[in-house]
């Protein structure tokens, strides 16, 4: 699947912008700068197909992309803290939330949370909102290349204990580094795996 065709198919602003719901899509949710569009890029081995920076609200629309013929991967803007005026923030938050209330063909969400700080307030506000919509999460740890090994299990055991509270969660953790690759092809063989 990830061997195929990745493009770029559109920015979206508004739920009436979304792409016909005519195949399954997977989206990567997270705090502001967690890694999300990086992951994209490390996913599709296209370095910048999705736009990454070091700046917080980086991404500001839902950009959709497609993965071969039959599946979307969709790119969020961030939630929680974010470098953009408070108005325009507040605009593409309710627009993310409702779109993971109400995506028919949104088949898995993948919330990112950073290796070195766990599940925070905000994460929690979001899984507890994709348990009310019945939407699966799977939770991926990003920038594990910047954790040490001894750091590693304390937040690892915190991440599940949160976890273990949502009922809508996915038990198995992904840990990842799209600097380094490190579990890149488990997360393509996840996605690819979806039906
Ligand atoms: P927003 O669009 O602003 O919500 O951010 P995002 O979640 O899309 O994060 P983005 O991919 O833009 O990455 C944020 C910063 O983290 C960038 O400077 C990336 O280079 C860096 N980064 C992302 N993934 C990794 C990783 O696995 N390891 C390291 N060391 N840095 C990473
Ligand atoms: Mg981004």
């Amino acid at each position: 699947l990830f061997a195929g065709p990745v493009d770029f198919v559109k920015g979206v602003v508004a739920m009436n912008g979304l792409p016909e719901a005519d195949r399954l899509e997977v989206c990567f949710a997270g705090r502001s700068n967690v890694g999300k569009s990086s992951l994209i890029n490390a996913l599709t081995g296209r370095k910048g197909i999705a736009r990454a920076s070091n700046t917080p609200g980086r991404t500001q629309e839902i950009n959709y992309f497609t993965l071969g013929e039959e599946r979307y991967l969709v790119d969020l803007p961030g939630y929680g803290y974010a470098n953009a005026p408070l108005s325009v923030v507040e605009k593409w938050q309710r627009l993310l939330k409702q779109y993971l209330q109400g995506r028919q063909t949104l088949r898995r969400a993948f919330v990112l949370i950073d290796s070195r700080h766990g599940v925070k307030a905000v994460d929690e506000e979001i899984m507890t909102l994709l348990d009310s919509a019945a939407v699966t999460f799977q939770v991926v740890m990003t920038k594990a290349d910047k954790v040490k090994e001894k750091d590693r299990q304390k937040v690892l055991d915190q991440v599940r204990g949160a976890l273990s509270k949502h009922p809508a969660a996915f038990p198995e953790l992904v840990l990842t580094s799209s600097e380094k690759g490190d579990g890149i092809s488990t997360l393509r063989a996840i996605i690819a795996g979806l039906d």
